[in-house]
């Protein structure tokens, strides 16, 4: 992707007063005053050489483990896109549990490691989801232009870096960017992609009965469960959700406001999920079971998954997309006897390799909810992301992400100059 020459020559024209003379081998001397900002943003720094070279810095990793033991910020060169190319600067990129798991190893999907960046062994960059801006194309690029917001066609690409260079078939353009923040468009495609799925694809609403029929979910103050709540307000389904106690009772009645605030019908904690009243509460809310339960998402497993089965009624769906208390799910016979329940799974980024168009329109249709107040930002912590910040920090807060009873998500926030 580059050449080491030319990679020496590209340097932070931003640091120095004199003038540089800059020579690549095989190149002209060029002469380049310093500080040439490359972005109108003042304080923000240019990394890109006079031969067009960008410098970028990317979280690696070239042997699974825990991130604060295998990941590495690494520094290389990019060199001008030419033909289909398409060069990126990361605005933000969310830290998902699936980006963790990954990088211990135990994901399903696992990018190939490669030597492409000049690391000294092959790796892969971190991240699934990201928000980026293009900031140069090759010759033939027709659907992307300089300025645009693109995200990632498929997982797996590596966003975890300050800088990446795609071909323009692997992006989706932001249509519409106006009114939208770099948060809003860097955790669209997986978590509001997941909810919208799951409740369109699993379950044959009566559109007639809205307002009468419920969807039961766990994680519910996941990215996912908070774009479920949403999606159900918007579509006129009921939701019960199931969210864990908190240390005290007030932060735990904080959590549930916050999720009636997004739109919940019924907030209930894992205790009360697990508890011989239940059943109760669950009459209390459905009028004794006239509303049914006809969707059950669960990203939690154990007692928590039986417990949502449970509540369903005969020939519901229950749809497993995660399994964060890594406990197994076990069913009562019944309910596949008597209840017929069906019990599916789902992921996203099998679905979404499989059914590009429709991601894309499902993105648009987030984010068109987004645009007028009806889809809410989800909660995050920042980890602010400048040229100099060291990799430790940034690792740091990789690590926080499965560690659970979070404020919110882990978000890298890019604010180094193009
Ligand atoms: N299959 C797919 O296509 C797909 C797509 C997206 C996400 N997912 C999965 O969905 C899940 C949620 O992802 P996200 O990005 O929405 O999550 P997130 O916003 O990072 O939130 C994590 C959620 O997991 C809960 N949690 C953490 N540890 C837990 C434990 N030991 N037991 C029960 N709950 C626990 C947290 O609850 P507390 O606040 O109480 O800690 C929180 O609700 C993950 O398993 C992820 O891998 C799957």
């Amino acid at each position: 992707m580059f050449s080491r020459s030319a990679a020496r020559a590209a340097i932070d024209i931003s640091r120095s007063n004199a003038p540089i003379f800059l020579k690549a081998r095989g190149a002209p001397a060029t002469r380049q005053r310093r500080g040439t900002p490359s972005s109108s943003l003042p304080g923000v720094r240019r990394y890109i050489s006079v031969y067009g070279y960008t410098q970028a810095k990317a979280l690696v990793y070239s042997r699974y483990g825990e991130p604060k033991d295998v990941l590495q910020l690494h520094k290389h060169s990019i060199s001008p896109p030419h033909g289909s190319q398409v060069t990126l600067r990361l605005l933000a990129a969310p830290l998902n549990p699936a980006d963790v798991n990954q990088i211990q190893g135990v994901y399903p999907s696992k990018p190939p490691f490669q030597t492409a960046l000049g690391t000294q062994e092959p790796c892969a960059v971190a991240g699934n989801e990201g928000a980026f801006e293009v900031i140069a194309t090759g010759s033939s690029v027709r659907t992307v232009s300089k300025g645009d917001w693109v995200v990632m066609k498929q997982t797996g690409q590596g966003t975890w870096r300050t800088h990446a260079q795609m071909n323009e078939t692997q992006l989706i353009k932001i249509e519409n960017k106006d009114g939208l923040t770099p948060l809003q468009i860097s955790t669209v495609s997986v978590n509001p992609v997941t909810a919208y799925r799951m409740i369109k694809d699993f379950c044959e609403w009566d559109w007639l009965r809205s307002g009468e029929e419920w969807l039961i979910q766990n994680g519910a103050n996941s990215g996912v469960g908070r774009a479920a709540i949403q999606l159900a307000r918007e579509w006129g389904i009921k939701t019960i959700n199931v969210v864990r106690e908190r240390k005290t009772a007030e932060e735990t009645e904080a959590l549930k406001a916050e999720l009636h605030e997004l739109g919940a019908t019924a907030v209930v904690t894992e205790a009360e999920l697990l508890s011989r009243d239940f059943k109760d509460m669950v009459n209390g809310f459905t009028r004794n079971g006239k509303e049914p339960i006809r969707l059950a998402l669960n990203c939690v497993g154990g007692k928590s998954a039986t417990a949502l089965a449970k509540t369903l009624a005969p020939g519901s769906h229950l749809v497993t997309y995660g399994a964060m208390s890594k406990q197994p799910v076990s069913l009562p016979s019944g309910l596949l006897i008597f209840k017929n329940l069906a019990f599916d799974g789902f992921w996203v980024s099998k679905w979404g390799d499989k059914h590009p168009q429709l991601k894309e329109n499902t993105i648009n249709d987030v984010l068109q909810l987004t645009r007028a107040g009806k889809f809410k930002d989800i909660p995050v912590e920042e980890i602010k992301w400048v040229w100099d910040t060291d990799g430790s920090s940034l690792t740091a807060g990789v690590q926080e992400t499965l560690s659970g009873y979070r404020g919110g998500k882990g978000l890298l926030k890019y604010e180094g100059g193009d």
